[in-house]
């Protein structure tokens, strides 16, 4: 039997639904696999609504709304297909096809049109065969449970803990130290968290090693702090292994957080990327070319090297994280708050992300200078534009992501002349910050064709989810082939 799309249709209750309901009237041919999603205007689109429906199984997904002048709600299609046009991009970017995301108008009376619409949709995705769109490569909430004594739940379960200082563990994962130096950054916090713990493992200033963590009782470490994502087999080992030892796990850092800029590795296939970092000339010497994952020979002695994993991963991926402290690096301010809750009596509720739950905006000395309303004529680029030092970052038709990130960084870059990147990630119940700003930003566009200007938008994955991509609610499509690809 011919393979028959999963089509999610978002319509406008005013024309396209309306259209839709006379298509069945009239007993029009519309695939049975049709799922409609009836909303007020195509404005009320977001995103985050596309990318879920994707990731619930969606082969493709329908916005159809009024015509441009005819919307109930004045622009709100306009503001949809600007989003659309910037969303169409950051999806190819992701490995997903053109012709799975739609947007396309139809009048009440349009039935046809619609019904012909779909029809067309229909043919296309059945040529490109089912979205092989795998969900994500390892599942926290899985592997918790396949993980007997891990989590935040089996805590209870733990022999009482010694007496003595708490016992603390700093780690790093794929990450650029800059996490180590934020803990160094506490200056005086620093001597004195010395005194307040026993540092049990720190790779950075310590020598401690593996088979002294691996020595210790289940739950003997207090407070683990985990940076960095988890990029290599080693990584995700270590992770487990200080899950099952700590009775309490701190993802610190946006990489361990949401991937951080390591998290932009998946948008390539793991194969370009050693292709790019160990093969490609002129700046690698390598001449016996040996890649993670397979021998190396070196002084006498064959090693082996860690295996890269298919994608980034969050440490959420791996294990059950207990809190979680943001940013890129996390501030100082921010590492010590935390620091005090955590090591004080009364610890903060679990899962919290221990950093104000604020949007920078509110925290931004540009406040003051946002306009009411903006619209944008036209897009401009950091580095090539001069930029008004007073004059909010978005009015200045700059992507800013301070109105979808969270508080923390005392605003850092923003004081330093530079637009929020969004490292301390989205306010909480935010699922996707990046979709989230996205949204926000592409609406903003204005003038005669917004759509045009949403789809000159540059780089919209490494814009809107710089930090968090591998905890975007669309993963790009990463085909496994050869060692680094095993296991997607
Ligand atoms: Fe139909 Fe806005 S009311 S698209």
């Amino acid at each position: 039997m011919a393979h028959q799309p999963r089509i999610v249709a978002f319509l406008c209750n005013w024309c396209a639904y309306a259209a839709a309901d006379r298509a069945g009237q009239q007993r029009l041919e519309m695939p049975q696999s049709l799922l409609t999603v009836r909303v007020m205007c195509t404005g009320r689109v977001e995103p985050g609504f596309v990318l879920q429906a994707f990731r619930e199984g969606a082969d493709g997904v329908l916005v159809a709304g009024c015509h441009p002048g005819e919307c109930h709600y004045l622009d709100g299609n306009l503001r949809a297909a600007a989003r659309g046009a910037v969303l169409a991009r950051a999806l190819e970017q992701a490995g997903i096809e053109p012709e799975r995301f739609r947007m396309t108008w139809a009048g009440a009376n349009e039935a046809e049109r619609l019904a012909g619409e779909v029809r067309e949709m229909t043919a296309a995705l059945r040529a490109l065969g089912p979205l092989d769109y795998p969900r994500r490569a390892l599942d926290g909430a899985g592997l918790d449970a396949a993980l007997a004594g891990a989590g935040p739940g089996a805590a209870a379960a733990l022999p009482p803990r010694a007496p003595g200082k708490p016992r603390v563990a700093f780690y790093w994962n794929a990450s650029c130290g800059g996490c180590e130096e934020a803990v160094v950054d506490l200056g005086d916090g620093f001597a004195g968290l010395l005194e307040r713990v026993e540092v049990v493992l720190w790779p950075v200033a310590t020598d401690h090693k593996r088979a002294d963590v691996e020595a210790l009782p289940d739950g003997g470490i207090d407070l683990a702090f985990v940076n960095g994502a988890v990029r290599l087999d080693e990584q995700e080992e270590w992770a487990r292994l200080l899950r099952r030892k700590a009775r309490t796990v701190v993802a610190f850092g946006a990489c361990a957080h949401l991937g951080g800029v390591v998290g932009l590795g998946n948008l390539s296939e793991p194969e370009a990327l050693l292709e790019a970092a160990y093969r490609a000339p002129p700046s690698v010497s390598n001449p016996e070319a040996p890649l993670p994952g397979g021998p190396v020979r070196a002084d006498g002695a064959t090693l082996s090297l860690p295996v890269l994993l298919p994608r980034t991963l969050t440490l959420a991926d791996v294990v059950s994280v207990d809190y979680t402290i943001p940013g890129c690096p996390p501030s100082p301010a921010v590492v010590q708050a935390a620091l005090d809750a955590l090591l004080g009596d009364a610890p903060p509720p679990r899962g919290a992300v221990l950093a104000p739950d604020v949007s920078l905006c509110e925290d931004c000395p540009r406040k003051g200078s946002r306009p009411e309303r903006i619209e944008l004529h036209a897009l401009r680029r950091l580095a090539t534009s001069a930029v008004d030092p007073e004059l909010c970052f978005l009015a200045q038709g700059l992507v800013c992501m301070g109105p979808a990130t969270r508080q923390g960084c005392q605003p850092g870059c923003v004081e330093a002349g530079m637009p929020c990147r969004g490292c301390f990630g989205p306010l909480d119940g935010v699922r996707d910050g990046g979709a989230a700003m996205l949204s926000g930003f592409a609406s903003l566009l204005g003038g005669a064709d917004p759509a045009a200007l949403g789809a000159a938008v540059p780089d919209p994955a490494g814009t809107f989810w710089r930090y968090s991509y591998a905890a975007a609610l669309l993963p790009r499509r990463v085909r496994p082939a050869g060692p680094a690809g095993e296991g997607a």
